[in-house]
């Protein structure tokens, strides 16, 4: 059985400068953690990334990195649309992988490189960090104990102004506010009210390059319920979720990485009568860095806080809105999204 775990990341850039963070508190908590191998398109990049992030190995090369038998976990942090290449290349390797959202650009993209795990018997996780953390499953007992009576309608929006971003901007690299921002109003959406939607509606303004820049998204599930959710990627937002039920409301700070959840009555509005907040944390990512391991551990193929089933129901929420919207990447020959059951009703 596996005892340590040694990571090793694709994509020497910001993100993966967090990842090396939570892979240094990890380690000085005691977890069997490694942070050991940065590779880049650039032998330099890398070298100078392991300088300052204190990497055993730097590589110049992914598949020379792929080719080091010590590599445990393979974490891919590069733009959304080489996130299906790089998996498959880490599968052919037998390298198990935690890849960054958005997994990929479309599902059909998932559904190749799924197919291909599964064949080779690998391991691949979508690193979307809530459905990993602790807050998820406080915030579903909450309402599971009824403290705002029937949950009945959700609102959340995940703001930055990050247009300065060569990957945000560019159509060729998947760029847009949805696969970047709206992925974590769709998925808290999800894991509050799942995913029996009878229709999405939806209002965008486009950047110049063709990508959307801020979008409005109203759900209707089945049942009634309903959400309501914001992204943009011109502005900053408070990030802020709010469930309303039929006896109060609860909010949460930020869908990002939430730090604590307020419940109010229905009968007053400025003062919560409960306050939780979330246990403390290394940066929010050794999360789902310790589901890999246990999943490792376990020799299971997927994780159980986010199934390869439940990336894919994201991926065609996010299908159906580029149609609504009529986006599809240049390296799409069509949109992505067919059935149209979601948005025609
Ligand atoms: N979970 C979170 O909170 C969070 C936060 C930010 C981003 N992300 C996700 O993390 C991923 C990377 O985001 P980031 O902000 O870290 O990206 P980034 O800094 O712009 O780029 C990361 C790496 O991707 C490669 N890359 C960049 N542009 C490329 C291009 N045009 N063609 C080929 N490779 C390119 C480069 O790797 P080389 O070193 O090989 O050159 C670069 O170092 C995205 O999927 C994003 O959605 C997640």
């Amino acid at each position: 059985m596996l005892k340590g775990m040694n990571v090793a990341i694709i994509g020497a850039g910001a993100i993966a400068r967090s990842m090396c963070q939570t892979i240094r508190g990890m380690k000085a908590n005691g977890r069997p953690v490694e942070l050991y191998a940065i590779a880049s398109r650039s032998q330099e990049k890398a070298d100078a990334f392991a300088r300052e992030e204190g990497v055993e190995k730097a590589y110049g090369s992914y598949e020379a990195m792929l080719a080091d038998p010590k590599v445990d976990l393979v974490y891919i942090a590069t733009p959304h649309s080489h996130h299906a290449e790089q998996m498959k290349l880490c599968i052919r390797y037998g390298k198990a992988v935690l890849c960054e959202k958005a997994f990929t650009p479309n599902q059909h993209q998932a559904e190749e490189v799924l197919h291909l795990a599964r064949e080779q018997g690998v391991y691949v996780a979508e690193a979307l960090w809530p459905r990993y953390m602790p807050s998820r499953w406080i915030i579903n007992e909450l309402l599971a104990e009824g403290v705002i009576g029937e949950p009945r309608m959700l609102y959340s929006n995940l703001c930055y102004a990050i247009e300065h971003k060569e990957r945000i901007m560019d159509p060729a690299l998947a760029g847009g506010a949805l696969l970047d921002l709206g992925i974590y109003v769709l998925n808290f959406a999800s894991m509050v009210f799942g995913d029996d939607i009878v229709r999405i509606n939806s209002t965008v303004e486009l950047m110049e390059t063709g990508v959307d820049r801020t979008e409005t998204i109203t759900i209707k599930y089945r049942d009634g319920k309903m959400a309501q959710l914001m992204a943009s990627t011109a502005f900053n937002s408070d990030r802020r979720c709010v469930i309303y039920g039929t006896k109060g409301y609860l909010t949460v700070d930020n869908v990002n990485n939430p730090g604590w959840i307020e419940i109010f009555d229905k009968d007053d509005r400025v003062h919560p009568i409960r306050r939780i907040d979330v246990p403390a944390q290394i940066t929010g990512y050794e999360y789902e860095v310790e589901a890999c391991l246990r999943d490792l551990q376990a020799g299971n193929l997927e994780p159980v806080e986010m199934p390869h089933q439940q990336t894919l129901m994201l991926l065609r929420q996010m299908d159906a809105l580029r149609a609504i919207w009529h986006i599809k990447f240049p390296f799409e020959d069509k949109s992505p999204f067919t059935d149209m059951e979601l948005i025609e009703r």
